[in-house]
């Protein structure tokens, strides 16, 4: 079990709860992190505290009102434990239903609600709240890292915007870790205000398995979780190969989806990273510099026997006019463009607000390009999961569709602004820097 208190969040009201709270509230295994009497007020309060298990306590048996379990659900991720003063087995049948990790009776001895509570938060860790249920193994769960060796061309909006996506709407059990140690701004674009960070993490005593890790983890308002990089640059070299290693092996066990955020070079960070990745997506702009980073980079991992078929092609702001076609970017690369995602307003806009542009604005193009990527990455989203809730079959509908059009919207983003862009001689969009890549 976790060294650290596991943070607890009450919601609702029933008989016995205050004296529940304040018996919990004193134990040393416990952390309260805050109550509220009405889930629709829980909000933001929830998401910001990082709970890890919030129990919710029922006035009337009869039922589990699922209007207020959505509610708890809109701003994390964390195991659910209800509370109730009786019980009946519809109650059960619908906790179930619901995706509840556990219902317990009030009154109850202090020891046997510590015990409830560490089971929940243990199956929490391990199986992920937002997943399908059952215990997650590390098999089905995929690391997916954005890389390119140029700054500037859009590896954080991507990376926040994608983890926000995979927890928020595909329901996904979702980490992002910042790799980029030295100048990682992902909490800032997520407008997070970490506790701790990956270096909190690996300068902790004992074994870095995923119950550390979750006592570590930042909860941000989408339900996902994010490990910020060091606050301070000359603390990057703290975070070894080897601790890293275990911090990606704990996070693969505990969580659907594992997003890492890279700085701009090929540094032992990203090597050991690169190890460890599933799905690479390697970052490009439509710009003769950002092509070159991207086509070294292609060789050096062809050098490193990289498996070229995991690692994907995105083009940034795929639609900036600047007389570059998808072909001439396709061949001097050498390898397909995988993904486009449009240029957009909303997103420096969302920077700014510290929220993700997903979130910001769901239906704007950027944001369906976003979540083409994810539902491609993730093809158990539509596939084997089966969530009974009628969101969930919303979701997986619109997931279905989305996969459909990805890749006519792939090539019709870069393709499109390419044909109505001004047209340059051949010179001009010269792209061959096989001399520079050598
Ligand atoms: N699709 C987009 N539409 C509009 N602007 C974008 C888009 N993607 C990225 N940008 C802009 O590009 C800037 C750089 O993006 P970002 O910080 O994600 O790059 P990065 O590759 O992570 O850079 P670094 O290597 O320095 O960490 C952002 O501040 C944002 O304003
Ligand atoms: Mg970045």
């Amino acid at each position: 079990m976790s060294e650290q208190p596991i943070r607890i969040f009450i919601s609702g009201a029933c008989a016995g709860l205050a004296e529940a709270r304040d018996a919990l509230a004193s134990h040393k295994d416990i952390e309260l992190v805050g109550t509220a009497s009405e889930p629709s007020k829980a909000g933001s309060k929830l998401a910001s505290t990082g709970a890890q298990v919030v129990l919710h306590a029922l006035q009337r048996p009869d039922g589990v009102p699922a209007d207020e379990i959505a509610k708890i659900r809109e701003h994390t991720a964390a195991p659910i434990v209800l509370l109730v003063t009786r019980s009946t087995s519809a109650l059960l049948d619908e906790a179930v239903e619901l995706g509840l990790n556990d219902v317990a009776m009030l009154p109850q001895l202090t020891d046997n609600l510590v015990f409830t509570v560490k089971k929940a938060h243990s199956i929490g860790v391990v199986g992920g709240a937002g997943s399908a249920g059952g215990r997650r193994t590390g098999d089905t769960s995929r690391v997916i890292t954005l890389f390119s060796p140029k700054g500037g061309v859009g590896k954080t909006v991507l990376a926040t915007s994608m983890a926000a996506m995979y927890a928020k709407r595909l329901k996904k059990r979702t980490l992002l870790i910042d790799l980029d140690l030295q100048f990682g701004d992902a909490a800032i674009m997520l407008g997070c205000d970490p506790r701790t960070t990956i270096l909190d993490l690996v300068m902790s005593h004992g074994d870095l398995d995923s119950d550390k890790l979750s006592g570590y983890v930042t909860q941000h308002e989408s339900g996902l979780h994010v490990l910020p990089a060091p606050l301070r640059p000359e603390d990057a070299d703290l975070v070894t190969e080897d601790r890293l290693a275990s911090v990606l092996a704990a996070a693969k066990q505990a969580y659907d989806v594992v997003l890492l955020d890279t700085p701009p070079n090929f540094n032992s960070t990203v090597l050991t990273a690169l190890d460890r990745t599933d799905e690479l997506l390697l970052v490009a702009s439509l710009e003769a510099t950002s092509l070159k980073s991207v086509k070294v980079c292609l060789q050096t991992l062809e050098m490193l026997h990289y498996p070229l078929d995991r690692c994907h092609v995105v083009l940034n702001r795929a639609d900036t006019r600047v007389g570059l076609k998808r072909d001439q970017v396709e061949s001097a690369l050498g390898k397909s463009i995988r993904f486009g995602i449009p240029s957009s307003k909303a997103v420096p806009t969302a920077i700014n607000r510290g929220i993700p542009v997903v979130m910001t604005d769901p239906k704007a193009e950027v944001t369906q390009a976003i979540r083409d990527v994810c539902v491609a990455l993730s093809p158990e989203v539509t596939m084997t999961e089966a969530p009974k809730s009628k969101v969930g079959r919303r979701e997986r509908k619109r997931a279905e569709v989305d996969a459909r059009r990805a890749a006519e919207r792939d090539a019709a983003i870069a393709g499109n602004s390419l044909m109505r862009a001004p047209q340059h001689s051949d010179d001009e969009l010269e792209l061959d820097f096989e001399h520079e890549a050598a």
